[in-house]
Order: C-alpha cells, then structure tokens, then sequence
C-alpha cells in the first residue's frame, strides 16, 4: 500500500534529522596548528625507536610515490570504490604534518581524523594503528618530524559518489573501528603479546590477510583467513597452508625479515616491501610475530578438492618448452640465480601449491622489481612478453611439475581475469 504523501515527507525530514544529528554526534573539532616543532627538541633513543615502529607500520610504503621524495604521500591506492592518494606526511607546515601537535598526529593514529577535524579514509589503516601504545605513537611521530620536509600537494582522491563526501566515515567507523589499545592477556606469554600487538597494532597484516566485506571492512568471523590485495591473493595466516611443507618459527622469521624462505619461496607483490620493512626491525620482533602466526593456525581447508579437470598435457608440454626459454636461464637447476643466489627451488613455491592460481599469474604478468644492486632478487614482468595463453600454460606447467597438487581449474579464464580486472599497472 503506497504511504500518503504528507507520510512520506514527514519520513524524510526524520531521515534527514536522524542523519544531522548523528553527523553533529560525530563532528570533530579542529586541534589548533603549532610551530613545527625543532628537530633537536626530540629525544636521540625515541627518534631511533620511531624509526622501527615506522617500520613496522609501513609508513614509508604507503606515503611514499614511485620514484617520489620518502614520505612526501601521492602514491595511488586503488579500492573498490575508487582512487585515494595518500597523503605527504613530511613536517612541511603547509602541505605536510609540520603544523600538527602531538595530540593531532595521535587522534589520526587513533581515530582517523585529520587535523582540521575532517575524516581520513579507511585505506589509512588507523583501524590497526589505534592498537599501537602512547609510547610507540610518540616515537613514529618523533621520527616523521624529523625528517626533510618536502612541499608538494597531494593529488586529488577519485572516488565514486557518494564515498566522496568524507563524513560518512564517520558511520564506517561505528561498524569498524574500536579505539584504543589492546589490554595484555596474561594467560599468555610476554612474546605472544609482543606478536599479537605487531601483528595487530602496526603490523596492520590483517588488512590485506582477512577478507573484506561489500563496504571495504574487515570481516572479523573470518580474521586473517586470507583476503585479495592490488589483485594478489594474501594467503590465509590461520591456515598457513599453502606450501610442500608446513611452516615453522624460524623459517617465518626468515621469510618475514629477508622475503625468502628456502622452504616456501620468496615474498612477491605487495607482500616484498612488508618484508623490505620488517627487514630493519629487531629480530626478536620478528621472533614474537613467527610465535602469534603460528598459534593463530587452525586445521588446514583441504586443497581442491573432487571435480578438479585432469591435466592438460598439451598445455603442460607447451609450457615446458616456454619454460626452457623465457625461464630456465634463472629458475634452471644450474643458472647462475641458483648456483651463487642459492635461491630456493620452484618446488617450495607457496604460489604453485596455493589453492588458487592467482599469485602464480600475477608472478608471471609482473614479476619482482628490480631494487638497489640485488641482482639475485630480480625477475622481469612478462606482461608485455607474452599473452594469455603463453602464461596459462606456463602457470599448468609449472602446477603440473612442481607441486604434486591437483592441477587448478580454469588457469585460462583466471589469466584473462587478472589481466582485465585487477591487471598490473
Ligand atoms: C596502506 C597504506 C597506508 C599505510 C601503511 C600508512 N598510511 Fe598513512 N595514510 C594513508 C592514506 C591513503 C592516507 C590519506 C587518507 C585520506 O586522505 O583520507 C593516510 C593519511 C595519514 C595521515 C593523515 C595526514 C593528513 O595529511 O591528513 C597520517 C598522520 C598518516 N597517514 C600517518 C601514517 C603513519 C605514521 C603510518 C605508519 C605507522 C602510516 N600512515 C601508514 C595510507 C597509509
Ligand atoms: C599490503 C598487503 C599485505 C600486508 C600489510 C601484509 N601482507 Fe603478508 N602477504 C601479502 C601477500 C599479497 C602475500 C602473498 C605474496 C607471495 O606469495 O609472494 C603475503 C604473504 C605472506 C606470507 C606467506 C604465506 C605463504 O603461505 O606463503 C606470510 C607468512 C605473511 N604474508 C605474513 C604477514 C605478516 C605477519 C604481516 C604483518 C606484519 C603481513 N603479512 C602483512 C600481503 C600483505
Ligand atoms: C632474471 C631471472 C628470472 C627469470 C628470467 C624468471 N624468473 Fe621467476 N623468479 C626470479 C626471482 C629472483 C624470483 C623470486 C624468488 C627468489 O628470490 O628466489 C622468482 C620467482 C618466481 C616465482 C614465484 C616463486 C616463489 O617463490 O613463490 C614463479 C612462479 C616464477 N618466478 C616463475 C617464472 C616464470 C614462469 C618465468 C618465465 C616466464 C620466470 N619466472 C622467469 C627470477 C627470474
């Protein structure tokens, strides 16, 4: 039965007042702009010790653009919803956080508000950040504002109406975000709250770990149950499954500081720079997060299961000569990447016994960037090099003769996908 008209406005005007209201519930103040700060005014021990919870958060990888000035922000993070440019986080006064107190520079790590009082977007991981303690906050902020600062504006954000008006965060974060710090839980020991509070706090490893639902957040009944990242797929931390064999402390440690693990692989796509970062912090900090990971695993989901397609033995032959070709020069037993990079063998790859081919594909399509002098750890992007078809028999191929899995379903379909959708810049 249709409502009669006065009924209907009399509707609107609640929605209206109920949304006005919550909006003037959720307004932020502005916390007032002070003199940037004089870089001798901060502690020697806490600006070394922003240094690494920097790190650990990963500032550096999100603020800072291809080929830009560290920090300076305009790097483009693609979300379902659009473009957002992260922002110059340098003590410039004017385009940077030089004019921002302490207490401005804590209420964004806590909160998501910018200074002016105005609502960051999610892609700032805030929601993980607000685990991080006093401490840690006032030594990244200490450790930024001693940087070089840069002037430069930050690109307009390209985001779909109506997420372009930023106050609506503010309802996000009522579904989302839980203030505050992490009390310790002391049935546990000192090492796995260090680990829960890295991985949770600045580690910020179930943003791209745990699935996302329809409006971008986190889905919390499925936590680090693996979710896709910039078109990569960041396997399950509570299975840790994907592997010849399981996974054990050390071999996290290794993989989490150096990208590589001789067991497993090595660390691609948005995960290397995570482990270019995590690098430079403690060992022992590398050592709580190994302890956290492993006692987050639960039983691992069985690998593909009936109905997987037999091999294709053309496609595995086609590949193999591909293979010989484009590949065997670095990935052959006696190239040189093996005999003086001592890198480990195709047959640990986490990507080639994943249950999906995804990260074997984008492997392929982009390769690993080459960074600094290392050599070793270089490997070109065959996106322009060869079609569809050439990576979906190579990615057969190597199903097929590194791993003893079930071959995966519809590696073509997949190849086209990646390339369309989530393809690589
Ligand atoms: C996953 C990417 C990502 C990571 C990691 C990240 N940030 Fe950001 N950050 C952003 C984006 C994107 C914005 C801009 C959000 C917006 O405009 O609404 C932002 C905004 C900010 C702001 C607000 C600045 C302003 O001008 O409004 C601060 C402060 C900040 N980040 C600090 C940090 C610190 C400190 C770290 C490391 C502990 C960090 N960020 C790590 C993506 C990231
Ligand atoms: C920006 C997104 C992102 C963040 C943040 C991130 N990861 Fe990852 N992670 C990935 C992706 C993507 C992969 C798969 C990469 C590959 O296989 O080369 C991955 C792979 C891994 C693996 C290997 C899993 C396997 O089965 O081979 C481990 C372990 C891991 N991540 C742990 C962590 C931890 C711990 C953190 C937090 C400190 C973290 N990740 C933060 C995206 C991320
Ligand atoms: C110039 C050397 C080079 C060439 C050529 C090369 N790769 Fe790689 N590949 C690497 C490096 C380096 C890594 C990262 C692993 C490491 O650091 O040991 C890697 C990793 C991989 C991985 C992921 C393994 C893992 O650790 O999970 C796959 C899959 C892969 N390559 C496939 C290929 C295929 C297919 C080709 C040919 C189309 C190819 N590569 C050509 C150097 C090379």
């Amino acid at each position: 039965m249709p409502l009669p008209r006065r009924w209907l406005s009399i509707l609107l005007i609640a929605a209206m007042l109920a949304i006005a209201m919550a909006a003037y519930l959720m307004w932020e103040p502005a916390i007032a702009p002070v003199a940037p700060p004089a870089p001798a005014s901060f502690d020697r021990q806490r600006v070394l010790r922003g240094a690494q919870v920097v790190a650990q958060g990963d500032c550096a990888v999100c603020h800072t653009a291809r080929g830009g000035k560290p920090f300076a922000g305009g790097l483009p993070l693609a979300t379902p919803f659009g473009t957002i440019y992260s922002t110059n986080i340098t003590p410039d006064p004017q385009t940077g956080i030089g004019n921002w107190s302490p207490e401005a520079f804590t209420r964004a790590m806590r909160r998501g508000i910018a200074r002016d009082g105005h609502q960051l977007y999610p892609a700032f991981p805030y929601i993980h950040f607000t685990r991080m303690s006093d401490d840690d906050i006032a030594a990244a902020y200490a450790y930024l504002m001693r940087r070089d600062p840069v002037q430069t504006r930050t690109p307009a954000n390209a985001l779909v109406f109506p997420l372009n008006f930023r106050p609506l965060v503010a309802f996000w974060n009522v579904l989302f975000l839980r203030p505050g710090p992490q009390a310790a839980d002391t049935s546990r020991s000192a090492q796995w709250n260090r680990g829960r509070y890295l991985v949770d706090g600045a580690g910020h490893c179930a943003a791209c770990h745990t699935p996302l639902n329809l409006i971008g957040g986190e889905k919390w009944s499925q936590a680090f149950e693996g979710g896709v990242i910039d078109g990569w797929e960041a396997p399950s931390l509570a299975a840790l499954a994907h592997g010849a064999v399981p996974w054990t402390a050390p071999e996290l440690v290794t993989y989490l500081r150096t990208g590589v693990s001789s067991a497993h692989g090595a660390a691609a796509g948005p995960m290397l720079p995570v482990t270019r970062e995590l690098g430079t912090v403690p060992q022992a900090d590398a050592e709580a997060i190994a302890a956290y990971l492993l006692d987050l695993r639960k039983p691992a989901p069985r690998q593909a299961g009936p109905g997987s397609a037999p091999v294709d033995a053309q496609a595995v032959q086609r590949g193999q000569v591909l293979f010989a070709g484009a590949c065997a020069s670095c990935h052959g037993d006696r190239s040189p990447m093996q005999q003086f990079g001592d890198r480990p063998s195709l047959a640990t790859s986490s990507a080639i016994h994943a249950t999906t081919p995804r990260n074997t594909i984008q492997m392929i399509l982009q390769g690993v960037p080459w960074e600094g002098e290392d050599a070793l750890h270089f490997m070109p992007a065959f996106h322009q090099a060869l079609d569809d078809r050439q990576i979906a028999d190579l990615t057969v191929y190597l199903r097929a003769t590194y791993s003893r899995l079930p071959p995966w379903n519809d590696v073509a379909q997949a190849v086209t996908d990646i390339r369309k959708g989530d393809a690589p810049q």
